[in-house]
Order: C-alpha cells, then structure tokens, then sequence
C-alpha cells in the first residue's frame, strides 16, 4: 500500500504573511496523517512556514535546488541550505524550469544526485508538451525524461524519490488529464521503474498528478490505482480547496 502525497508548489505567490496564513490554516485544518502533506513555498518564507507548520506532520519543501555544495553561484540555494533551512521536500524538474530557464535531463540529474546525499525527499517532475502529446510522443518523452534524471540512480537512492506527472498542457490552463489519460500514463511510468530496477521498487515508488487538480476534480483522479497523489498549483494557494484535495486522497 503506497502512502499518498499531497503537495502544494506554491510557485512565485504569495507575501510573507500570506504564506504563513496558509500554512497556518492547513495545519489547522485537520490533517489526519494518512497522507504525506507538503507545502512548497519561495524559497524567501521557506524558514517561515517551517515555523508555522512545526507542531504537524505537514512538510516543507522547495521549489529547486543547486547541485554545488557552495561557491560562487549567485542567486542559487544549495541542498544543505535547504536542509538547514528546516525543508523536508525538494521539487526538481518542474516544467517551468525546464521550459523558462533551460533546465535539462542533466541539470535534472545532478541535482538529483546532490539531493541524494541529503535527508531530503525529492520530487521529480516529468511531463510532455502539447504538441509532444499531439505527436504521440508521450510515453517516449516521459520515459527520455526519467531515463534522464534517474542516471547512475541506484534502487535504494530511487526508493526515496516521489514522481510527479505533470503534462504541461495540464499546467495553470484548467485543462486536466482525464483520469483515463493520467492513469494510462502512470502506469506506463511504473512499467518503466520495473525494467529499470525491479518490480518492488515500482510497486512502492509513489507517482504523483499535477496539472489543475482541484478540490471538484481530485476524488476522480486520485481514485485511480496507480495514482498516489497530487502536485497542486493553483489551488494550493486557497487552503479550503487544498484540504479537500487532501481529503480527497485519504
Ligand atoms: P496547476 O495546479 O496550477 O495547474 O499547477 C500544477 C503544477 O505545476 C504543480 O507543480
């Protein structure tokens, strides 16, 4: 039985006080430890919702990571920063920055390989395009994009990894996966940890939906077998429509 997660990247949203506010009332809404709950803030509140959820069992996550421990890389966190930081999670991969700033299967490697030598449980993201999807390069680009991030990734280290399925197209559009076209997609992603590394580590790998989930839609998808949770955008930022997507994965 995997555990479900339920993430919120609140992306570039938000001020200080709104970010604490939230986080202050999804703890308070009732979070009943059946699922893994993950507040993913900018990075400047990151130390801010640490505090605020401290008493729960919410994590907190990042949105990225660098893959240098330190140095002169203006402008980037490390992982041990993040860890110092109080940070539970680390997204990596998300299509935004694959797409506005030129992250790669490589990048998203060895950021991989960096947030391995850390306590941190990393999120990876995959997702094809519009037209990739149109072409019917789904499965070939989702599978390019694992084959990419999960190099030289040994089982033990890959256990630890949540996935996250995030066709771009789905993205802030209000255009959902079905729940036929999300479930066909992560089973084919679970096909792919069984060839790559074995059958248990793809029974017990969670595979997370992201793409307008919301609170009306979430019991559908999250119903399906092999979906095991969601990596919420949009609706993330309003805490009734989080905790009923939460509540939809109990
Ligand atoms: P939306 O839920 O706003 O579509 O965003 C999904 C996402 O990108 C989560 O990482």
């Amino acid at each position: 039985m995997r555990r479900p997660v339920v993430a919120g990247n609140w992306k570039m949203n938000l001020n200080g006080q709104a970010a604490v506010e939230l986080a202050a009332a999804i703890v308070k809404g009732g979070i009943d430890g059946s699922a893994d709950i993950v507040l993913c803030p900018p990075n400047v509140y990151l130390m801010s919702v640490v505090d605020s959820t401290r008493a729960s069992s919410v994590g907190v996550g990042a949105q990225n990571a660098y893959f240098e421990a330190d140095g002169a890389f203006t402008g980037e966190t490390s992982v041990a920063m993040l860890v110092d930081c109080g940070a539970s999670h680390v997204i990596l991969g998300h299509s935004e920055r694959r797409q506005l700033l030129g992250e790669t299967d490589a990048v998203v490697n060895k950021k991989l390989h960096a947030v391995m030598a850390s306590p941190l449980v990393p999120i990876v993201c995959v997702g094809e395009t519009l037209a990739e999807r149109e072409a019917g390069k789904t499965v070939e680009v989702v599978r390019r994009q694992c084959e990419g991030a999960f190099l030289g990734i040994s089982e033990d280290q890959a256990a630890r990894v949540v996935l996250a399925y995030e066709p771009v197209w789905a993205i802030g559009t209000g255009k959902t996966a079905s729940p036929e076209q999300a479930q066909e997609v992560h089973l084919d992603l679970r096909n792919w940890f069984e060839k790559r590394y074995t059958s248990a580590l793809a029974q017990g790998i969670r595979i997370l939906y992201g793409g307008s989930v919301k609170g009306s839609n979430a019991k559908e998808l999250l119903s399906k077998p092999d979906i095991d949770g969601a990596l919420v955008g949009g609706a993330s930022l309003k805490a009734d429509e989080f905790l009923q997507i939460i509540a939809a994965a109990h």
